[in-house]
């Protein structure tokens, strides 16, 4: 370790939020009989759907998992075309490879980071759909920002696609101008939710799909467990066969959360106000202090909002020569940033596949963005450290 971090405390980009409430939780589970798909999951399911503000909510083993069923159980599969954005994680593009689906990415707005519905129109009109398939659109709230859902649903739909919302970052916001609040499937078919420690709820691993239709929900359910399910056998001859029996009516995965992931889920989630207030308060501090100089002079701020989520606090370098040496002298001093994200298609994988790709939007906010730490327990000293440590590098820079 380096001599300047040795005596410091290393503040994260993002950490969660375990307490000993959520801690009794689980030990409540782990001393009961179900430790897996017992009572705690379907509470955590029912808590889940309701703070969503939708019917249904189907809880699997992490985010990826929900991403691949909710596209899975809507019947995506080769010859289908799943259209994202390259400002993502790479699971939200991976999840139609194991679909056998293709991938295309449409840019983003430079600012936000946030799928362009100009440039999803474009992608979808160079594409040609086969209509027959089912073809997605997937946006990602970037950040915790409520994409343009409401526009990406019309171009979408024009084009025969449906739309999944990719919420892993963005459980809470809600838009502006009379938008709806991310995952409440206004306009979307489903939306994947991820509890993974740096977001929002965390449950170690852990994700979730919500929806508003029953038949979609009850087919992920099917398929986190192999196909096999109970409601498949009911009804079938059902009182002609032993208890014992079951049947697999198609090919699913083990994509199951456990109970004790579910305690903490839903300890978690009774604390999520909390969380989104503390993570807005720390984000509305930042944006004071980093509009005014030094900061001002060397960073730009995407536009605030007050729906905003704050997953991540992401700052935009006016020179993107800087980035790279503020994140090196940051984490010299014990302050951890991260790049979220290289465009997806830029990885090599992707560059087999599709070639090289560049996006005028996405290459703009990659090149300038760093997300300084942002989470609920970060301290106000905490939070002042980062900024001190921000304005220093200005002054050496
Ligand atoms: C936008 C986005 N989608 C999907 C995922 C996948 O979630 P998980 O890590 O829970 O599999 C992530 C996780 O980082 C993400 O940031």
């Amino acid at each position: 370790m380096d001599s300047l971090t040795t005596c410091m405390e290393t503040i994260p980009y993002s950490r969660q939020w375990i307490d000993e409430e959520d801690v009794e939780a689980v030990c409540r589970v782990l001393r009961s009989d179900w430790v897996t798909q017992g009572p705690t999951l379907a509470s955590f399911e029912n808590a889940l759907a309701k703070r969503a503000g939708v019917k249904r909510a189907v809880a699997v083993s992490h985010g990826t998992a929900a991403l691949h069923l909710s596209y899975a159980a809507l019947g995506v599969e080769k010859g289908s075309v799943g259209i994202t954005t390259p400002i993502t994680f790479a699971a939200t593009a991976n999840a139609f490879r194991y679909c056998g689906a293709e991938v295309r990415f449409c840019d983003v707005d430079p600012l936000t980071g946030n799928m362009d519905p100009a440039s999803l129109s474009q992608v979808i009109e160079e594409t040609s759909l086969d209509r027959d398939k089912t073809n997605l659109v997937v946006p990602v709230s970037y950040a915790g920002r409520l994409a343009p859902l409401d526009k990406i649903e019309e171009v979408a739909t024009k084009a025969g696609c449906q739309v999944v919302e990719d919420a892993a970052h963005s459980l809470g916001s809600y838009g502006q101008g009379g938008m709806s609040a991310s995952a409440s499937c206004e306009n979307s078919v489903s939306a994947v939710l991820s509890f993974h420690p740096v977001k929002h709820l965390c449950t170690a691993e852990g994700g979730a799909v919500v929806t508003n239709d029953d038949a979609l929900a009850e087919r992920m359910s099917c398929l986190r467990s192999h196909g096999i399910s109970r409601s498949s056998i009911e009804g079938e001859n059902s009182t002609n066969m032993p208890g014992w029996h079951y049947e697999q009516k198609e090919l699913g995965w083990n994509y199951r959360m456990t109970d004790l992931q579910a305690a903490l889920g839903l300890g978690q989630l009774d604390k999520l106000d909390f969380f989104l207030e503390r993570r807005r308060a720390l984000a509305s501090r930042y944006g004071e202090a980093l509009a005014q100089a030094p900061f001002s002079e060397f960073l730009d701020l995407p536009p605030s909002e007050e729906g905003h989520a704050h997953h991540l606090y992401v700052v935009l370098f006016k020179d993107p020569a800087l980035r790279d040496s503020c994140y090196e002298f940051l984490k010299k001093r014990g302050i951890h940033c991260q790049v979220h994200y290289i465009p997806v298609y830029r990885h090599p994988y992707y560059e087999g596949i599709l070639g090289r790709q560049r996006l005028p939007g996405a290459e703009s906010f990659f090149s300038r963005c760093l997300s300084i730490p942002l989470f609920p327990k970060m301290t106000d000293e905490e939070q002042e450290r980062v900024l001190e440590e921000l304005a220093a590098f200005h002054g050496a820079a």
